[in-house]
């Protein structure tokens, strides 16, 4: 199946040596009936020619942010627009660099900045340059905005040196674009919702009660979503996490307010409540500061526990509903437990007491409990893969 036929795919392509490669690239999406608008930097300039790629995409090519009859047919904003995705192929160091710090300076730099859309950087670079700690930072900066890396591969540069960064072949970026479009038209009209993060539960204006949630899982779990078509939710408590683009994010403080914004999002065809819930809010919150020379004697009162009564509501239920749950001690009993009492489709267990995989780390392990069949265990890994695997099981068993 040709899933770009018709698609708009801007094409934005960096100066370096595997600028050449980039010509492949709009050879294939040519052949595949997509429209291609290209974007050369200044210093692809240097290594292809505006009319190569004229010639290959049939299409103009944009190089200039202040070109007064580029901006008069097509200006930087429409450009942002016009695209289905946004692909960056090679992504050097250099506008990794810029990228992560939102810098503006030229028209790619611009029109990213302006985008609405899903983007995908093929980086390339020298091994060294790759491995740098500045481009890992900026790096895992764009990958928390929710932009999609492909690649690099591991091989001979052309700089004579050998390791990571060369630019993923054209038929394997076309292959991964492909998949990624397939999701897109299955899931387009598919509606999540995640719950993330820790709830602050206030004492008095200055003091809460709260946990030790950092909210990545569940931030990872959202971008997931959203990368694969879905009209993504994400309603989080207070973290430390830069905010994902193209999603409906709602920050909420206490349980009750998460709860409100549930609510309000609801219904949606899967529901993800990976949030470390406070079970417990102060009866009186006290208006003013408290005294320390005042004893003091906090009564607690039961939460509302946000995932139970969707999960049990009539008309609100998603098709899916998928519980966590944090546990230091008998994992499988409680799990299974939650999963039957929270009336849930699958509970996903992690064990909390190992601090490598639980709250705060970028890796996670987890059991995942279902409904229908056997548990499944899913090994280390980094939060953010372990959630394409959550959101590829979702997947899988929506259609
Ligand atoms: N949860 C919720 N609302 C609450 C408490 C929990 O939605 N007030 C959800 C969590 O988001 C998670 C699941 O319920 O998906 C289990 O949360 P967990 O903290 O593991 O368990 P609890 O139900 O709070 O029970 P306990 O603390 O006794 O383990």
């Amino acid at each position: 199946m040709n899933n770009f036929e018709n698609k708009k795919v801007l094409l934005i392509i960096c100066g370096g040596i595997a600028a050449y490669k980039s010509l492949e690239l709009i050879r294939l999406f040519k052949k595949k009936n997509a429209f291609v608008k290209t974007i050369l930097t200044k210093n692809a300039n240097k290594f292809v020619t505006p009319l190569s790629v004229t010639s290959l995409s049939q299409e103009k090519v944009y190089t200039d942010l202040f070109d007064h009859k580029n901006e008069s047919e097509m200006d930087h904003i429409s450009l942002s627009r016009w695209a289905d995705f946004i692909l960056i192929a090679p992504a050097t160091a250099n506008t990794i660099s810029k990228l992560s710090y939102g810098t503006s300076d030229d028209l790619a730099s611009t029109v990213i900045l302006a985008s609405n859309k899903n983007i995908f950087l093929a980086p390339a670079m020298n091994v060294r340059m790759w491995e740098h700690p500045a481009n890992k930072k900026n790096l895992q900066k764009l990958k928390d905005f929710g932009y999609q890396i492909i690649g690099p591969e591991i091989g001979d540069m052309a700089c004579g040196e050998y390791g990571e960064g060369k630019m993923t072949d054209p038929e394997d970026i076309i292959n991964h674009l492909s998949n990624y479009l397939n999701n897109i038209n299955k899931n387009k009209k598919l509606k999540a919702l995640v719950t993330a993060g820790p709830t602050h539960e206030y004492i008095d204006p200055v003091r809460y009660i709260s946990n030790k949630s950092s909210g990545k899982q569940g931030y990872e779990l959202a971008k997931s979503l959203k990368n694969n078509g879905f009209e993504t939710t994400l309603i989080t408590g207070p973290t430390n996490l830069e905010p994902i683009l193209d999603i409906n994010l709602i920050k909420v403080n206490s349980a009750k307010e998460m709860f409100d914004a549930t609510l309000k999002n609801l219904p949606t065809d899967v529901a993800i409540f990976s949030a470390a819930v406070s079970d417990w809010k102060i009866q009186n919150v006290e208006k003013n500061k408290i005294k320390k020379d005042k004893n003091i004697n906090l009564k607690l009162e039961k939460n509302i526990d946000i995932l139970d009564y969707v999960s049990k509501h009539n008309s609100l239920r998603p098709k899916i509903v998928i519980g966590f749950a944090a546990e230091t001690n008998n994992l499988t009993e409680n799990s299974k437990k939650k999963l039957s009492q929270k009336n849930c489709d699958w509970i996903v267990a992690n064990d909390v007491s190992d601090s490598s995989i639980g709250f705060g780390s970028d890796f996670n392990e987890v059991t995942i409990f279902y409904k229908n069949k056997e548990h499944e265990k899913i090994s280390k890994m980094k939060k953010s893969l372990l959630a394409e695997k959550i959101v590829e099981r979702v997947i899988s068993q929506i259609n």
